[in-house]
């Protein structure tokens, strides 16, 4: 008897922008963009149909994020390899900083789930799972559990809380048309950073966690960086041109993940107004902040 469900099953996960400033690989935010896929079990091999954001470039095969994540998490829940027909729809950027490979992590993970009967991954093992395949647990912590969340990795398990954001902080995100894969920004990053830089992030990222729930004031001072941003500003320095002029203005701006997106912090005090501050060329999006993933209203 098949261990599967017979009809399809729909998962959606949003769109996450990690670090926040100071959290560099800890720290981040799901917003509400979302994408949505579609699976079902099939006599055999893989068809998957791909319509948004990444289509023209991404693979249709075995080597497909979500498909991979799927395989992992049948291969974690003990049950045989099936054929799969999978339908995504993509609404998160590909290569700006967004999580859109969190996201095709997440929603592989959770509708392989979703597909197995009788099966139930616990959060502690889907993260870990998630941050195993990401690299890095920022992003899929986010993305599972929505909100803003904080994530470490201890004894080979990665862990995270998620926090709620204060309602006055309203996230905006500037998507430039140019994309820069992750691997090239971490590859900018020094092996080591000063005893100086490392306590002035350890300083401002224990404001963050502050500002961002209960003391939006403090935001600007709370998102310096000194870890990651300053390292990768000459590989984007139309981000950094916005990020600073944002700043400049009071208002809290911060790389999205490894960029190039730009996450704006909108406040009452310090609002943002896209048609005052959106690039030639670039989207702004004024999203919510978003449930994650594993929230029961995230399955449709
Ligand atoms: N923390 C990761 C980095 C996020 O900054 O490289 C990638 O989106």
């Amino acid at each position: 008897m098949s261990c599967f469900r017979t009809d399809s099953v729909a998962v959606q996960a949003p769109a996450t922008c990690a670090n926040l400033g100071p959290g560099f690989d800890s720290f981040g935010l799901a917003v509400g963009r979302y994408d949505v896929v579609q699976a079902a079990v099939a006599p055999g091999g893989v068809d998957v149909e791909v319509t948004g954001e990444g289509a023209d470039a991404v693979p249709r095969d075995e080597s497909h994020l979500v498909v991979r994540s799927m395989r992992a998490t049948f291969d974690t829940l003990g049950v045989p390899q099936p054929g799969l027909r999978l339908s995504c729809v993509n609404k998160v950027p590909h290569r700006r900083g967004l999580g859109s490979s969190a996201a095709a992590i997440v929603a592989g993970i959770q509708s392989a789930v979703a597909l197995t009967l009788d099966a139930t991954l616990d959060l502690g093992t889907a993260l870990t799972l998630a941050a195993s395949l990401e690299g890095h647990p920022d992003n899929v912590a986010a993305c599972l559990l929505g909100g803003f969340t904080v994530a470490w990795t201890a004894g080979g398990q990665t862990r995270a809380v998620a926090l709620d954001v204060h309602p006055d902080v309203s996230p905006v995100v500037f998507v430039p048309p140019t994309s820069l894969a992750t691997e090239v920004a971490r590859d900018l990053l020094p092996e080591q950073v000063t005893q100086v830089d490392a306590g002035l992030n350890a300083g401002r990222a224990g404001l963050l966690v502050a500002a961002l729930t209960r003391h939006p004031q403090e935001l600007l001072a709370a998102t310096e960086d000194r870890l990651h941003q300053p390292f990768r500003r000459t590989a984007m320095p139309a981000s950094f041109a916005l990020m600073d002029a944002l700043r400049a203005a009071g208002v809290a701006a911060v790389l999205s993940g490894s960029g190039p997106a730009v996450l704006a912090l909108s406040t009452p005090t310090h609002a943002v107004e896209p048609g005052r501050w959106t690039p030639a060329g670039w989207r702004c999006l004024e999203l919510p902040v978003a449930f994650g993933a594993a929230a029961a209203a995230a399955v449709l």
